[in-house]
């Protein structure tokens, strides 16, 4: 691996798009073949928000794809924003920022006897306010991954590129009504 991805940052960035998608366009493309998650093991009922989980290809010729978690805003999801949530480090899972930071679901701390984990709902998540696309990027994060190992060659540059082609497909840009904006933490 020549091109790491050097940021010891837990939160790279935030790619805000502004507000509504059309109601006729649904977010995600046909090639994602999303799946509707309504339950989890360990945790108690059906999920109160709607969760969305799926592949996108980035690199036909490598065979790479890109796994996504998509909660849909517990507010307006018409009107309120999406956000693209990545996780920093080099290749962290973004079901880090899902259970332990920005996400509805925390983990509930208790001593492991070998159990399932449990979970609870968290009521303070941005999705309460803001539909949130997290992404496992680079390929090679969480779920992410390549047929073949030269894929999981990328750099910033080229996982840069990946993620624009992944957001072009899963949001064509005629559903887009706003440009989007570029925001760093
Ligand atoms: C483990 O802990 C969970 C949660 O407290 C409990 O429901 C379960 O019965 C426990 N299992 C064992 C084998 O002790
Ligand atoms: C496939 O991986 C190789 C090696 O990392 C890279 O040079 C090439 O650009 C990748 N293919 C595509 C379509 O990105």
């Amino acid at each position: 691996m020549e091109a790491q991805v050097p940021r010891p940052l837990r939160l790279i960035f935030l790619l805000c798009f502004f507000s509504a998608l059309p109601r006729r366009c649904r977010f995600l493309a046909a090639e994602a073949a999303p799946t509707l998650v309504a339950s989890l093991p360990g945790f108690d009922g059906p999920l109160p928000f709607r969760l969305e989980t799926g592949y996108v290809t980035v690199d036909e010729q490598n065979g790479s794809e890109l796994f996504y978690y998509f909660i849909e805003s517990e507010g307006d999801s018409r009107s309120d924003p999406v956000i693209v949530w990545i996780t920093g480090g080099d290749r962290c899972s973004v079901l880090s920022a899902l259970l332990f930071e920005i996400g509805p679901l925390k983990l509930i701390g208790e001593p492991y006897n070998g159990t399932i984990p449990r979970l609870r709902y968290h009521p303070y998540a941005w999705t309460k306010v803001a539909s949130v696309l997290f992404v496992d990027s680079p390929v090679g994060a969480g779920f992410s991954f390549s047929r073949d190992p030269r894929g999981y060659d990328v750099g910033e540059v080229s996982s840069s590129l990946q993620l624009k082609k992944f957001l072009t497909k899963l949001a064509p840009p005629n559903c887009l009504v706003h440009r989007p904006r570029l925001g760093h933490f």
